[in-house]
Parts: structure tokens; C-alpha cells; sequence
């Protein structure tokens, strides 16, 4: 695997909440999260099914309770393995998946629509509203 692509360490991956990270598409940043459950890590990108500009992780990590991601916004339930939504506005909606592997311990984004840029967000919020900052 290529050095630059490696996200985290296995072990850094909690198994209550997720791991933020950035990526790039083309010339945009986006971000998503790792999370794992019964030993399986998954990579989705990270916003809500329900309102796409809700972030799941909002860089202090979202809950996971039961193997399933949870929306603080309306209590959507993601499944953290296949990113079903079991539960919530967006029932039967699915999380937008990128492909990662795991390799001698360490998580990889495997990709190929996306760079990896930087673990944490490299994107600015302001923090009053959680929206980012830019011209739109
Ligand atoms: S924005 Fe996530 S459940 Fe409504």
C-alpha cells in the first residue's frame, strides 16, 4: 500500500465513535469518517442521508452505539457495516461508501475517486451555524 493513502492505524479507529478524515475528489475537499464494527472497518462519507449539509461527525466523533452510527440531528440509525438507515426520517437510505483495506495494522484508502489529504477536517465551519465558510 502507498504511504500517502494510509488513514490511521487499526487501533486508533474507536469502537464507540468515529474517525474524521479528509479526502479529495478532483479539486474537492470532502470528508468522511472510518468506523468499525466486529473487526470490520468501513470508510462513508460524512453527511446524513436525511439533510445532506448535517454531518455526522462534526470532529469530536459521532455516537456509535450497537454497531449502528447515529445522527445527532434527528436520531437517524446508520448501520456502521453496510450504511443502511434502519431507523429515521431516512429509512432505507444508505451512507455514500468509500473503499478502504486494512494492511499490517493500518487503514488505507483504496479509492480510486478520491485522494486521501489529512486526518481531522480541512475544512473551516463556522461553528454557530456548523455550516462551512466559503461563496455558494
Ligand atoms: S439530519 Fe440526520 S436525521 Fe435528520
Amino acid at each position: 500500500m502507498e504511504e500517502d493513502s494510509r488513514i490511521a492505524a487499526v487501533s486508533e479507529v474507536p469502537d464507540d465513535s468515529t474517525l474524521l478524515f479528509t479526502v479529495r475528489s478532483g479539486f474537492d475537499e470532502e470528508e468522511a469518517i472510518l468506523v468499525e464494527r466486529d473487526g470490520e472497518i468501513r470508510a462513508w462519507r460524512n453527511y446524513c442521508q436525511h439533510w445532506t449539509d448535517v454531518r455526522l461527525d462534526k470532529g469530536e466523533g459521532a455516537t456509535v452505539r450497537d454497531g449502528e452510527l447515529v445522527c445527532g440531528k434527528h436520531g437517524a440509525l446508520f448501520e456502521a457495516d453496510s450504511g443502511l438507515c434502519t431507523y429515521g426520517p431516512c429509512e432505507g437510505a444508505v451512507l455514500e461508501a468509500i473503499d478502504v483495506a486494512v494492511e499490517d495494522g493500518a487503514v488505507y484508502l483504496t479509492d480510486p475517486d478520491y485522494e486521501f489529504v489529512q486526518r481531522g477536517s480541512s475544512i473551516e465551519y463556522d461553528l454557530s451555524s456548523n455550516r462551512s465558510l466559503g461563496f455558494d
